[in-house]
């Protein structure tokens, strides 16, 4: 059976028992900090768990992609060594939210696994909660009792916490769970040990494919387990596991999921699979690698050097790596993957084919950074080390700099048999951590609830003031001191989000005007920060939005959303935002492109959004559509947002710009007046930014540039066209350089010849003492090692003057290394012409201030070598 259809089986048959579909939810976690990765199927659903939200649908099927590669769940290092685990991987979930519990539960994980899915029932296992003294909890024999109507009770095994109590996370939604297992050895081997032995030991041929988590509790920050407001059942069960069992492989990697991939893997390098165990490794790797980091960049993430954007750079790092290392390939290849990624996936996710184009430019890009910085980092890395150990003060500069995962650094060292300092590699992370911790400590008082139960309300959309009390407040200190945090019963300010800045403004208490500094939203609450309280705090407020900022930004946020409709009709529509930054100065736009634009596109792309200015469109917004509705119309959406139910939709003219957007807009474009662009540039893996002033911002550079050009004109005497002038003096500038380097490389030949005759020699060596008149020190040096090169010991004093200055240098051949060093006796004469001077014991220079002393200081270069020569 094919991975697709036993992914559609799955969902059928609990749509079958009244559940609804849920889409996949990004993996890419934008709301909560502490989980940067989806996880785990539950993860969308874990403020509904603990009881934050109300349930809405009791019953809930989905497949989920999961990214483990860091915290609780972390996957990334047995990928590739054994044949069943990924970094992504897609799990199938039920969810029963404070409806079925546990008999259900089973009942139909049974049924579909022995009746749809046909796996024989002798073959599972299932394992059940121990019970933990620590946590003080019972063994859960309910659980065991309900198997007991399925399975033997020989195939009913007690596990203790570490594998039957699921936690999301070092906090949050836990409870006991119960795993069923499945033995896939070959008939003859499975008369050798009963697989109840084998449940949980690592073995690759009884392993688990289901996790039904009876979801009761909520770990708190102090490790104590908090009951949960209802009981929930959160299952799990990973289809590429799923896939292999049912397909009868060995793998997961010999499903038709990875086969396509491993295929192209072969057929880029040349190699087979079955080459080595090695090999086999680094393509495991590999597509394992190129799936999850396809899948990140498609939910919005891009490879980058911190959070989300690191762990992508990470994993497309160590599978460049395995490329590189155990399949030779020193090109970019992983991008070429995404193709048949797309052809296997592309049903089930269509995000990933509408932004094939986009992953496969990004992941190249990313490819040749790397193997350039893979080559410079291995060159450092061999000039650092000649000997013995490897610092971990230079395997971090390789990570910081260079870009090494530790790992791969570990692997060059061992190659080269060196021994790396991890230690000193921690110290040196840990120190830059604290240094960038030490900027961001932020500490919060509790809040203080004045209005409990009373919600915030948010009328920004429609007025700038409104009058309001605050509901609760808090204080918050960081190294600016001391302000506070306030929620406000109905509030104008928009909150910083969607790439705006927040609204300016203050509130007014009285005579009191108190200025808002920031405003957030978290959790739902709407927060604004202020500097002080205001007095009485109970007493009723005016909240006032500063107008003029308003209007600049929504100036701004509109000229953004032309300026992407204008792109998208000049340069495909392939391209999408990746980014955006409005405040009331500037706007700031990050796409995904991988050329740099020509000026002749900036300028159709300027033409464009200001026809649409003039064109004076107003803007439609609708509020609360349903989110299908406005995607089937057409409005655009962020790769990687999770949107709610219900969205809001901004439009100017609908057949040019139609977006999904909570941010402030111009009532008519005509308000934006003018739209220039300032600047072009590369961000990052095929990602290009725009940097853009509207209004009276963009006349006032416009106006700059202008006046730079009349001050140019009054410079060059106001010719009629200044560009042909310009052109012509840079033309004249390169002739005369040229003519200067001549005349400079004829001097030296000059030069050069009227020294050969000054040569003398004293022993057997030669003696080249000279003041000569020479435009630099560089030709100096130029006629010192022409005769160098002459003479096999020959030691080397001329001198200049230079502006008033004195210029000396010494060279001295290799075979006089014994007795003289250049630079010693730089340091030796300098002082003479007031100078300091020096360099390396074959070659020195020394500036001074006294030229008159050039004779003085000849003489005694002259004389110190003479004496050396003589004492050995
Ligand atoms: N949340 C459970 C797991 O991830 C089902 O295994």
């Amino acid at each position: 059976m094919q991975s697709s259809a036993i992914r559609a089986q799955f969902i059928q048959f609990f749509q079958q028992k009244g559940h609804q579909h849920q889409i996949a939810a990004p993996i890419v976690n934008k709301e909560d900090p502490s989980l940067l990765f989806v996880n785990a199927g539950m993860n969308p659903f874990k403020d509904i768990i603990l009881g934050y939200q109300p349930i809405q649908t009791a019953r809930v099927v989905s497949a989920q992609p999961c990214l483990r590669v860091s915290g609780k769940h972390n996957d990334l290092e047995v990928v590739g060594v054994d044949g069943y685990h990924h970094t992504l991987f897609e799990m199938l979930g039920n969810w029963s939210f404070g409806d079925y519990f546990k008999e259900a539960a089973i009942q139909w994980a049974w049924e579909l696994l022995t009746e749809v899915y046909q796996l024989p029932k002798e073959r599972l296992y299932v394992t059940t909660f121990a019970g933990d003294p620590e946590d003080n909890l019972p063994e859960d024999k309910e659980t065991a009792a309900i198997w007991r109507n399925y399975l033997p009770p020989t195939h009913i095994l007690p596990f203790a916490k570490k594998d039957n109590f699921w936690e999301m996370g070092t906090q949050g939604p836990c409870g006991p769970c119960s795993e069923i297992h499945i033995d896939i050895r070959p008939e003859a081997t499975r008369q050798s040990i009963a697989a109840a032995q084998l449940v949980n030991q690592e073995n690759p041929q009884v392993l688990e494919v289901w996790n039904l988590v009876f979801m009761q509790y909520n770990r708190k920050n102090s490790g104590k387990l908090v009951e949960l407001p209802h009981k929930h059942i959160d299952t799990g069960m990973g289809l590429e596991r799923l896939a292999m069992v049912l397909q009868g492989k060995m793998a997961t990697y010999d499903t038709d999921i990875f086969t396509p991939l491993i295929q192209a893997i072969e057929k880029i390098s040349g190699k087979a699979y079955a080459d080595s165990t090695a090999t086999a490794a680094a393509m495991r790797v590999i597509a394992d690698h190129l799936r999850a980091v396809a899948f990140a960049i498609a939910d919005g993430a891009l490879p980058a050097a911190t959070k989300v954007g690191y762990v992508v750079r990470r994993i497309l790092r160590r599978a460049i790596r395995y490329g590189y290392s155990y399949l030779a390939i020193e090109e970019p290849f992983i991008y070429q993957l995404v193709a048949p990624l797309v052809a296997q996936m592309g049903d089930a996710y269509p995000n990933l084919r509408v932004q094939q184009t986009t992953i496969e430019e990004i992941i190249q890009t990313e490819e040749k950074a790397f193997l350039k910085t893979l080559a410079a980092g291995l060159q450092r890395l061999h000039y650092l080390n000649p000997q013995g150990t490897l610092a971990g003060k230079v395997a971090f500069e390789l990570y910081d700099s260079y870009g090494f995962p530790l790992d791969l650094t570990k692997l060059i060292a061992k190659e080269k048999n060196l021994i790396l300092d991890e230690a000193g590699f921690e110290v040196a992370l840990q120190a830059q951590q604290a240094r960038s911790q030490q900027d961001a400590a932020v500490t919060y008082g509790d809040w203080h609830q004045l209005q409990p139960g009373v919600t915030t309300r948010f009328v920004g959309y429609d007025q700038l003031t409104a009058t309001t009390s605050i509901v609760q407040w808090r204080s918050l200190t960081d190294k600016r001191g001391k302000r506070y945090q306030l929620v406000l019963a109905v509030t104008p300010f928009y909150p910083a989000g969607g790439g705006q800045v927040a609204d300016k403004g203050s509130i007014h208490c009285g005579t009191e005007s108190i200025a808002v500094l920031d405003v957030q939203k978290e959790h739902g609450l709407l927060i604004h920060t202020v500097d002080r309280l205001p007095d009485p705090i109970e007493g009723t407020l005016a909240a006032c939005v500063d107008e003029p900022s308003r209007k600049e930004t929504a100036a701004n946020h509109t000229a953004t959303h032309l300026l992407q409709a204008a792109l998208r009709a000049l340069l495909g529509k392939q391209l999408s935002q990746k980014g955006s930054l409005v405040t009331a100065s500037a706007l700031r736009f990050d796409f995904t492109h991988v050329a740099k634009l020509t000026a002749a596109q900036i300028e159709a792309i300027e033409a464009m959004v200001n026809a649409k200015i003039r064109a004076n469109i107003p803007c439609l917004e609708q509020r609360d559509l349903p989110l299908e509705t406005a995607k089937a119309r057409g409005a655009q959406a962020l790769f990687g947002e999770k949107y709610a139910a219900e969205v809001r939709v901004i439009t100017f003219d609908e057949k040019f710009s139609m977006e999904l957007c909570g941010g402030t807009h111009v009532k008519t474009t005509g308000e934006i007046g003018f739209f220039k662009i300032i600047r072009e540039t590369a961000i990052g893996s095929g990602i290009r930014r725009i940097e853009a002033l509207t209004a009276r911002n963009a006349a006032e550079f416009v106006n700059q540039e202008l006046t730079k050009l009349v001050t140019l004109s009054t410079l060059l005497r106001q010719p009629k066209d200044i560009v042909k002038v310009v052109e012509r003096l840079l033309h004249e500038k390169k002739q005369l350089e040229k003519q200067c380097q001549a005349y400079e490389t004829h001097i030296i030949q000059q030069v050069t010849q009227q020294l050969s005759v000054e040569v003398e020699q004293v022993g057997d060596a030669y003696l080249l003492i000279q003041t000569v008149i020479l435009p630099h020190l560089d030709a100096l040096r130029q006629v010192a090692f022409q005769f160098k090169a002459r003479y096999k010991k020959i030691f080397i004093v001329l001198a200049t003057e230079l502006s008033h200055k004195a210029q000396l240098l010494i060279l001295r051949s290799e075979a006089l290394a014994a007795t003289c060093n250049a630079h010693l006796l730089m340091q030796s004469i300098a002082p003479l012409i007031e100078g300091k001077g020096g360099g390396q014991p074959f070659v020195a220079t020394a500036g001074g201030s006294n030229p008159a002393a050039i004779p003085v200081a000849l003489q005694m270069a002259r004389q110190l070598f003479l004496d050396a020569s003589l004492a050995t």
